[in-house]
């Protein structure tokens, strides 16, 4: 086979004995089976003066994506195929990807034919010639188009790029992009830091290396979907603000934290308008109504967090979900004791009241986040 120069050099230089992949190509996939024959065609196509290899991950797709991305493989000894069971989150499936590649050089593409694979071959050369460090394929720069965004999704799109410019400081144009190559050891480097969650892995990624990183940004067109949908929805968007916020605080806070107190935020309300309606339609005593408010918001907060929070690795069927909200009770209960504790302690100590309030529940919410995670959610 013809290599490309830079292909056989970086190679040599890596040691790599002839014949072993030069460049990975993480292509994630969930419910992709109208695409990814096509996407792993054209691959091969813009590909063949490089030693390439696909690795496919798959959250268990229920059309079946898994099983056909194995079907090709078997045909194809450049295609493997890591099929994930009960996780879900594309940030998570292209980690997973580029840490199970032992070449040089990483990519990630989008399986839905939506990004343009003529691209490889010279984010490749950007590389593998050491002219820059990560090569990414960008829908806004100049002689970009985007084709295959809905007016609002590309507003959010803007908004979103311009707001983890500001708080992040990262300078490209795209850093949403989820089309882009590097160095594997960049990766490797910056994988224990890097969340799971969320679509915004080359942001991240970037926001944990240093900051002398060469970004290469090549514009093209961002296609239109034909098979298939989008599987980008409001939980990716606030997960999105969740990992903004953690990193801006430079990760002195997970980006679950933020999920779970969000979502304790809308279990007040809960709770509130469950002691109204205990109260006024009830007609029951204030304790009794705050009582059964506490558990109608608690168990809120519950199936809440097992939707949002922890969307993959959310707790099913009838005993998951029993034993869940059994250990969510009882680590909510402790929380309260030393909610109310702390604010008593602080109250007594002659601290404003609204200070010991917020300790109190600061010091509750900690607890409850910390101590679900490992009991509710198994979180290790
Ligand atoms: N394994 C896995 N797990 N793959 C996933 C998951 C997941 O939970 N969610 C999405 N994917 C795969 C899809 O199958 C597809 O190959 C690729 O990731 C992109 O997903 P889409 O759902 O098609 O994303 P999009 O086109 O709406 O969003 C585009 O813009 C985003 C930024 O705004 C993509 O280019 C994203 O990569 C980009 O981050
Ligand atoms: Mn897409």
């Amino acid at each position: 086979m013809n290599e490309h120069p830079a292909a056989s050099r970086l190679a040599a230089a890596a040691g790599l004995p002839a014949g072993r992949p030069a460049l990975t190509l993480v292509l994630p996939t969930f419910n992709e089976s109208g695409n990814l024959a096509e996407a792993i065609r054209r691959v091969g196509q813009v590909l063949a003066g490089v030693g390439w290899e696909v690795i496919v991950v798959d959250d268990d797709s229920p059309d079946g994506t898994s099983a056909l991305a194995k079907s090709i493989a078997v045909e194809n000894p450049r295609v493997r195929c890591i099929r994930r069971v009960g996780r879900r989150g594309l940030a998570g499936a292209c980690i997973e990807g580029m840490l199970a590649s032992s070449a040089p050089v990483v990519a990630v593409m989008d399986a839905d034919l939506q990004h343009d694979e003529a691209l490889l071959p010279q984010m490749y050369a950007l590389i593998a010639g050491g002219e820059a460090d990560v090569a990414v394929g960008s829908r806004f720069v100049a002689g970009s188009e985007v084709k295959g965004l809905s007016r609002l999704r590309e507003f959010a799109s803007t908004v979103a790029n311009e707001t983890a410019r500001r708080m992040l400081g990262v300078t490209l144009a795209d850093p949403m992009s989820g089309f882009f190559m590097l160095r594997r050891e960049i990766v490797d480097a910056a994988a224990p830091k890097l969340a799971n969650q969320g679509f915004k892995i080359l942001l991240d990624i970037l926001s944990v290396s240093p900051r002398t990183l060469k970004v290469h940004e090549l514009p093209f067109t961002f296609r239109d979907r034909v098979a298939g949908e989008s599987k980008l929805d409001s939980l990716v968007m606030l997960e999105f603000l969740g990992l903004l916020v953690s990193r801006y605080l430079g990760g002195a806070l997970p980006v679950r934290f933020f999920m779970f107190a969000l979502v304790g935020l809308t279990g007040v309300v809960v709770h509130l308008i469950s002691l109204r309606v205990g109260i006024t339609v009830g007609r029951l005593a204030f304790n009794e109504a705050q009582l059964i408010a506490t558990f109608v918001a608690m168990t809120w907060n519950f199936f809440l967090n097992n939707r949002l929070t922890y969307s993959d690795r959310r707790l099913r069927g009838f005993w998951g979900l029993t034993r869940g909200l059994i250990t969510f009770y009882l680590v909510c209960s402790v929380g309260v004791v030393g909610n109310v504790g702390i604010a008593g302690w602080l109250n007594s100590l002659d601290q404003t009241w609204w200070i010991a309030g917020t300790a109190g529940a600061l010091v509750g919410a900690v607890w409850n986040f910390s101590a679900t995670a490992m009991l509710t959610w198994r979180v290790h």
